[in-house]
């Protein structure tokens, strides 16, 4: 469910015009709407509330300050995965007790900073990161609070890039290993492993594999504790899927309904990591039509927006709905909607019966709240766009629209070459 609705062929987000904030801000424009946000981030705390889980929103999913602040404010945590999500995080004012961290190559002076700020949890993955944390951590004089990640060998329906529990994947300890290493923690002299963590990959659209997952962990904590391991917090990961064409996804009700019996069977602190759940339906893309192109063959839509503004459907193939910004009623056609960029690869969709709008005219591209901004880029040197977010009836600028002067402001020609 989200905010963006046709009013009399008209696109809005929540009360405004898209086409009017359009004209403010330009095109490309990633537009949010905020209570689409706090509601999907309500679901979930609503669906979990049995076990007030901590709920660390995925900054990996959208990093941009007012959409974090917007969470925390609402009592989110965040889920960070580099020094950059840290540095943004503490920069927004989060309770650095409601960061956790994960990544497979956390450097030392990243783990060097979280530990100085005193975050809530390391999400460890591997024996030498675990050495490098516990060397920090005595250098530092602190006593570090770490989850071990553990691989559960579980291969989720989704597509291949963004499975992450295959014990061939990079990420987190096989069963034995996690085992192995809670029972010589005392090894670690200034680390507190109290944590087991998991996540099994993203947009996964049923029950099935977060159940078996968890079942998995479950099973290791009550191992663990019967050895005497005191094991107080299970993460249980982000990864639940959303709409973007015919999938039909567990609600976080049913979600929760299936895992909440087995989480209730050991006595244990909660915390989630979702990202694309809260925020995937609650951003657009606008783009404005610059040619129509009926070729023999194919008919393009080429539009002011291209791959290095959203990557997802030239990386996994990902589907999102494109829509009409106004006059929605009019005849059809058959077009791929594609970007001015040098490639083959460089389309938003392909053979998409659409409205047959015309150059000047604007798109929307649907569900492109998560993974959206976070994966832009400047290839092709082009200026990342501008980001707005409607809250209470207002559309805000959040983040402003890249100059010219932005894609050389880091650059340097050495004096040899003056
Ligand atoms: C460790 C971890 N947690 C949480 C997430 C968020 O996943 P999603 O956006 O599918 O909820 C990811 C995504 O890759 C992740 O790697």
């Amino acid at each position: 469910m989200h905010e963006f609705k046709y009013i009399k062929n008209d696109l809005y987000c929540e009360d405004l015009r898209v086409s009017e904030i359009a004209a403010s801000f330009g095109t490309p424009l990633y537009l949010y709407s905020h209570k689409t946000l706090l509601d999907h981030f309500h679901k979930l705390e609503n669906a979990f509330r049995d076990v007030k889980p901590l709920i660390c929103f995925s900054m990996k999913a959208n990093s941009s300050l007012a959409v974090c602040k917007a969470l925390i404010k609402e009592g989110a945590g965040l889920d960070i995965v580099s020094g950059g999500e840290l540095y943004k995080a503490l920069h927004i004012g989060v309770d650095p007790r409601k960061i956790v961290y994960a990544s497979v190559g956390k450097t030392a002076s990243e783990i060097e900073s979280a530990v100085s700020n005193d975050i809530l949890f390391f999400n460890v993955e591997s024996m030498p990161e675990l050495e490098m944390l516990n060397g920090i951590a005595t250098r530092l004089n602190k006593k570090v609070n770490v989850s071990i990640r553990l691989n559960p060998d579980i291969k989720a329906k989704t597509h291949a890039y963004i499975r992450t529990a295959r014990s061939v994947d990079k990420f987190g300890l096989d069963y034995r290993s996690c085992r192995e290493l809670f029972l010589c923690s005392d090894k670690f002299a200034n680390l507190n492993l109290v944590g087991l963590h998991i996540h099994i990959g993203s947009q996964i659209v049923d029950s099935g594999p977060f159940v078996k997952a968890i079942t998995r962990a479950v099973s290791l904590i009550r191992e663990l504790r019967k050895k005497g391991v005191v094991i107080q917090w299970l993460n249980i990961g982000g990864g639940l899927g959303i709409v973007y064409h015919q999938e039909r996804p567990q609600s976080a009700s049913e979600f929760a309904s299936k895992v909440l019996p087995l989480l209730k069977k050991i006595d244990i602190k909660i915390i989630l990591e979702p990202g694309r759940f809260i925020a995937g339906n609650s951003g657009i893309l606008v783009t404005k039509v610059i040619y129509l192109k009926e070729a023999p063959s194919k008919n393009f839509i080429i539009v002011d927006a291209a791959m290095n503004d959203l990557m997802r459907p030239m990386l996994y193939g990902a589907y999102h709905e494109i829509l009409p910004v106004y006059d929605s009623s009019r005849e059809e056609f058959t077009a791929d909607v594609v970007g001015p960029i040098c490639e083959s690869g460089d389309f938003l969709a392909r053979d998409r019966k659409l409205s047959r709008v015309q150059p000047g005219e604007l798109l929307a591209i649907m569900g492109t709240g998560a993974y959206g901004f976070t994966m832009s880029s400047n290839y092709n040197s082009r200026p990342r766009s501008a980001e707005v977010m409607v809250i209470n009836s207002r559309p805000y600028l959040i983040r402003k629209r890249e100059r010219y002067e932005d894609l050389i402001s880091s650059e340097v020609i050495p004096d040899c070459l003056q």
